[in-house]
């Protein structure tokens, strides 16, 4: 599709993304930013089917996908990654909580638009949960937290805490993503100057964040040596002077702001039942993709968890952390992890002309072996497949399991290919999944959002789509047309 961007006829009423109402700043009892609006995201990493497979790379089985489970958001925001996950599990149950009622109401009407009755949103606060001695418990197979835990106060996290202890199912596993040491060692005196700078300017929170932007970048046009001693501040505010100003008040303008090492995330978690099991980003649990070579030996030599993560971190200079934890789950045998394995479908998530050969890492780009790979995505070029049937491919049928297992997951951690464990999902031409992509693009539209993330079945996940290059779709997007 070039230029020209219109409605598909008879999609539902677009939804508003956001805006930037004057007026109160901070939620008065939990300091949070209210005044103005997160921006409308989708996170991959959210997806209880991405969350499984993350937990199968550490040797762990999430919650089954194809019965009935239910998934908590706590601070959900607009509700878009909960809502497109709905539409493709509809034995799941999808439950978002958020205190600003800008993003509930959007949520809410995402969810009517997409007709979706596995969904559903609230107007509370973390302490609401906590202190609902009525609500349920025990209810959660998965409780997700997207970029919460560094932006509340210790008493919300406490909140938080109770919350996962109380709903959190024997099984279940928590999600978590935060700011994390040692990357932000340098950086946190940029954010300590944005909040003073902040407190002293006026207008609209977009204005004020306009103003703090541009003080920022005065600062550091004065040759301040602060900048040649952290040269990483550079890049660091280019990102803060191109991002949508509603995430930079929520990512860097809030009251409260913590940094983690892992260790205290890792601790705070332990206190409430959920012990760490990995990272929620796939490519962190392949060690070709994870980390370079030699602190992977050092890694591996470590004698605990704490001690691997420590070095990972440093080796990455690591600022934030997806981490998974879960409620007493033991680690499978070998025998249990093959089956879960063998129950796994795969499925090319990009272009096969887009799977390049070599892979970019933080620390440095990676040459994938054409004669191993490209058979496998050849395969998977022409649809969706089973474990055995690409272990069967040459030359990986001369290969161990283990080895199968490992390319398979090296094409997972370079997202070229997705793996969808207990091949959970809908069918092709599920209607929830249409109306949800109707909406969602309806939406889209409506606010001039050229990239947009659609429900796609064959990868139980989301394809993200640019509006001007929708030709040869490596899978189907029901419900999406584009009119060109
Ligand atoms: C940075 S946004 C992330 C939104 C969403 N998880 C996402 O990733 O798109 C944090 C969200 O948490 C909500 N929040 C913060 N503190 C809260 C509290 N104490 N109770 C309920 N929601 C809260 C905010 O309103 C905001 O929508």
């Amino acid at each position: 599709m070039t230029g020209n961007r219109q409605a598909p006829t008879g999609t539902p009423k677009a939804i508003p993304g956001g805006g930037t109402p004057e007026g109160m700043v901070l939620d008065e009892s939990h300091r949070y930013f209210t005044g103005i609006a997160y921006p409308r995201r989708y996170y991959q990493e959210l997806n209880p089917a991405s969350i499984a497979y993350a937990a199968l790379q550490c040797g762990y089985q999430a919650p089954r996908l194809d019965r009935p489970f239910r998934y908590l958001d706590l601070g959900c925001g607009h509700g878009y990654s909960p809502l497109l996950f709905a539409s493709l599990f509809p034995q799941g149950h999808f439950m978002g909580v958020d205190f600003n009622p800008v993003h509930v109401t959007s949520a809410e009407g995402l969810r009517q638009a997409a007709g979706l009755d596995n969904a559903s949103f609230s107007a509370a606060s973390f302490q609401d949960l906590a202190t609902d001695e009525r609500g349920p418990s025990g209810d959660c197979d998965f409780i997700v937290m997207h970029g919460i835990m560094s932006w509340v106060s210790e008493t919300v996290r406490r909140e938080i805490g109770a919350v996962i202890r109380r709903r959190l199912k024997p099984g279940g596993i928590v999600y978590a993503s935060y700011n994390c040491q040692p990357g932000w060692a340098g950086k946190m005196p940029i954010r300590a100057l944005m909040v003073d700078a902040y407190a002293v300017t006026t207008g609209t929170v977009e204005e004020r964040v306009n103003k703090v932007r541009a003080f920022l970048r005065q600062m550091a046009d004065t040759g301040a040596l602060y900048f040649d001693a952290n040269p990483a501040i550079k890049q660091q505010l280019e990102a803060i002077e191109s991002l949508d100003a509603g995430y930079v008040a929520h990512e860097y303008l809030n009251e409260y702001w913590r940094v983690f090492y892992h260790k205290e995330m890792a601790t705070f978690m332990g206190g409430h039942g959920a012990g760490f099991i990995g990272s929620g980003t796939h490519a962190d649990n392949v060690p070709l993709l994870a980390v370079p070579e030699k602190p992977r030996a050092l890694m591996a030599a470590m004698p605990t968890s704490l001690l691997r993560e420590g070095v990972r971190d440093m080796a990455l200079n690591r600022q934030f952390r997806r981490d998974i934890y879960a409620n007493g789950l033991a680690p499978l045998s070998l025998d249990a992890l093959l089956t879960v394995h063998r129950g796994t479908r795969y499925a090319l998530a990009r272009r096969r002309a887009d799977c390049a050969m070599v892979v970019p890492r933080s620390f440095g780009d990676v040459a994938l072996h054409e004669g191993f790979f490209a058979p496998l995505l050849d395969r998977l070029a022409a649809g969706p497949a089973m474990f055995d049937e690409l272990a069967a491919l040459a030359p990986l049928n001369e290969w161990a399991v283990a080895d199968q297992v490992q390319a398979l997951q090296v094409l997972v951690g370079a997202d070229y290919v997705r793996a969808i464990v207990d091949g959970a999902g809908v069918a092709a031409d599920s209607p929830t999944v249409r109306r949800f992509n109707q909406a969602a693009l309806a939406a889209a539209l409506a606010d001039d959002q050229p990239d947009v993330a659609l429900a796609a079945p064959a990868l139980s996940g989301a394809l993200r789509v640019h509006l001007d290059d929708t030709a040869d779709l490596p899978v189907d997007l029901p419900g999406a047309t584009f009119s060109a």
